[in-house]
């Protein structure tokens, strides 16, 4: 059960970036001018949410329960997670060459070393799962039992 409670951990923390990323965004915005905002890629967000936090992706699909893969069966959803900590870690990349903003770029820098660490620990996990013979009972995707 301590994967569990790693998997929980972890997603905790991922809840407590949002929150991270959408005081960075207030506190970039919360000065700029109408004019700034209208002639920024910011207008579009702002005609819909103003200056408030709306958890969105840089095209403006809403964060939801679909950006979150279950499978049931955790070598798949290990694997999930891992691609999910190097995709975010990409992001994050991604803004740091488009930054050039001291304060900016030592919270995702922060946020990026967090991301490296989660693909660590969810690497660590895969490995102990695929392993661990006395694990492989929770693993369908290791069981030599089928219906047929
Ligand atoms: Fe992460």
């Amino acid at each position: 059960m301590a994967e569990e409670h790693f998997e929980h951990d972890v997603g905790t923390e991922e809840l407590a970036h949002l929150e991270i990323v959408g005081t960075l965004v207030r506190q970039l915005t919360k000065n700029a001018t109408t004019s700034e905002i209208e002639n920024s890629s910011y207008g579009a967000y702002f005609m819909n949410h103003g200056r408030g936090v709306f958890p969105a992706d840089s095209t403006g699909v809403p964060f939801n329960a679909g950006s979150i893969a279950v499978s049931g069966d955790p070598i798949a959803d290990l694997t999930e997670d891992l691609a999910a900590e190097q995709k975010a870690r990409a992001v994050y990349d991604n803004i740091l060459r488009m930054s050039d903003d001291p304060d900016v770029n030592d919270v995702i820098k922060f946020l990026r070393a967090r991301e490296i660490v989660h693909f660590q620990r969810f690497g660590e996990a895969l490995d102990q799962l695929q392993n661990t013979p006395a694990l492989q009972g929770f693993c369908p995707g290791l069981a030599s039992e089928t219906k047929n």
